[in-house]
């Protein structure tokens, strides 16, 4: 466990600053319209310079959005950046053409140009929207937001709190996101930022009375971070991963991992006494250093209540057939230290060397980006086992777009529906799921500089 002392010595003096204000959303823009536009907001502690944003209404993260299970969700993207972007709506089974991938599904909206999404919401859920174009730089600057879609009827707790964990690479003397051309991030970890923050803001706090029940949508939309996360004076069960909820709630873990991209809904109770403090913690190094301060004031009973009850499932997410399956394997190399000996990139064949002088440096079955052909084409409605064996020395975040997959686990069972699978170096794991969503879909590592530097590929699904 987390001694107070480490806490404190990990928060480091910036911690102890007031909290900085948070940006109210810019006003005059009808709601149906999410404009991609320059903002300047505070996120280094007050005293340092603002920072410049790229960003869905005026904020990081962006605008919040939330509708009902089922609803038709329609937003007109407004491009005011001075480059071409586009919108992906992350972890929502969603109609292919709306899914927001220049080049594969969309072309990318140019400057001043328009594009209107419109889609419906099969499953309720905390899900996220984020720019698929040059994402390693756009979601880096900003253009990220939550979207939640909410369960007919909604569990039992006394608040439901949005927790958009981050980190920014913020240039100390000018304030500004800074090192987009940095080779150590595409060949490496990925790219890391410099100060973490929770919606926009680093010493992220809230009140709470003790004995509390709290809903805690957890997403991670950093770059590459991974959140190793802990929690002190606050208990309680994972009830979704990705949006999806678990079948029964499950007690947190010791060290809760969120990779980039990744969601955890907790339910939890504020077991801090009143008048202390409990927190939610994230280990840098070893070291746990406060993320969220909740502040404990007051009692708002005299006892915990008892386990929640699961969320209704999302329906259709059965994933059975596992027998009959369509096998594919799906094999990562590169990264620096290991490299790879040859690759198709652009169609040829090229050395690792040659790779990295175009600032890639990863390839996926011995293709470097997108291949030409898809990884795999699935029927409607057939099952799909993928195996995924990393050989390299780091970490990745492998998202499918359009589905949720199960993990098949060394026994045979099936792990928890997620649209994002962490896998550590020299790793391999196998997936398995429903291709139920026609259209083409990409599959790719959510490392956003990892993805840009070869990370990339799609799969099919036949209409
Ligand atoms: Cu969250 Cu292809 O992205
Ligand atoms: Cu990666």
């Amino acid at each position: 466990m987390i001694s107070r002392r480490s806490l404190l010595a990990g928060a480091s003096a910036m911690a102890a600053l007031p909290l900085v204000p948070r940006r109210t959303l810019a006003t005059g823009i009808a709601s149906e319209t999410l404009e991609a536009a320059l903002a300047t907001v505070q996120i280094a502690p007050e005293g340092y310079p603002q920072t410049e944003i790229w960003s869905y209404g005026g904020s990081v993260p962006g605008t919040e959005i939330r509708a009902r299970q089922g609803d038709r969700l329609r937003r007109k993207l407004v491009n005011s950046l001075p480059e071409p972007t586009s919108l992906h709506w992350h972890g929502i089974r969603i109609d292919n053409a709306m899914d927001g991938v220049p080049g594969v599904t969309q072309e990318a909206v140019p400057p001043g140009g328009e594009f209107l999404y419109e889609f419906d919401l099969p499953d309720a859920g905390t899900y996220w929207y984020h720019s698929h174009n040059q994402s390693y730089e756009q979601v880096a600057r900003g253009l990220q937001g939550a979207l939640i879609v909410e369960e007919a009827e909604a569990p039992d707790v006394d608040r439901d709190e949005v927790l958009v964990l981050d980190d920014f690479r913020l240039d100390p003397e000018t304030g500004q996101i800074a090192g987009f051309g940095n080779m150590r991030d595409f060949s490496h970890g990925g790219r890391i930022g410099n100060i973490a923050v929770t919606n926009g803001i680093f010493n992220k706090a809230l009140t709470v009375k003790q004995n509390e029940r709290l809903r805690l949508r957890l997403l991670n939309t950093a770059n590459a971070k991974i959140f190793q996360l802990q929690l002190q004076g606050l208990e309680g069960w994972i009830v979704a991963l990705d949006g999806m909820p678990l079948e029964v709630p499950q007690p947190i873990p010791e060290t809760l991992l969120l990779a980039p991209a990744q969601r955890a809904d907790l339910i939890v109770d504020v077991t801090a006494e009143a008048g202390s403090e409990a927190h939610l913690i994230r280990l840098e190094r070893e070291e746990g250093v406060s993320q969220i301060l909740f502040s404990v004031t007051g009692k708002t009973a005299e006892s915990r209540r008892g386990v929640p009850a699961p969320l209704p499932p999302n329906s259709d997410m059965v994933v059975g057939g596992l027998d009959d399956a369509l096998l594919s394997t799906l094999r990562m190399e590169g990264g620096a230290m290991r490299g790879f000996q040859a690759a198709r990139m652009d169609g040829r064949e090229v050395g690792f060397r040659e790779a990295a002088q175009n600032m890639n440096f990863w390839a996926m079955n011995g293709v470097v980006g997108m291949p030409g052909e898809p990884l795999l084409t699935a029927e409607r409605g057939q099952t799909v086992r993928v195996t995924l064996q990393n050989d390299t020395m780091f970490p990745h975040g492998m998202h499918l777009h359009g589905h949720h997959f199960r993990e098949v686990l060394p026994d045979g069972s099936l792990g928890p529906l997620r649209d994002t699978l962490l896998m550590f170096g020299d790793e391999a794991r196998e997936i398995a799921f429903v291709a139920h969503n026609p259209g083409d879909w990409v599959f790719h590592c959510h490392m956003l500089t990892h993805a840009a530097a070869g990370m990339m590929t799609r799969i099919k699904v036949l209409a």
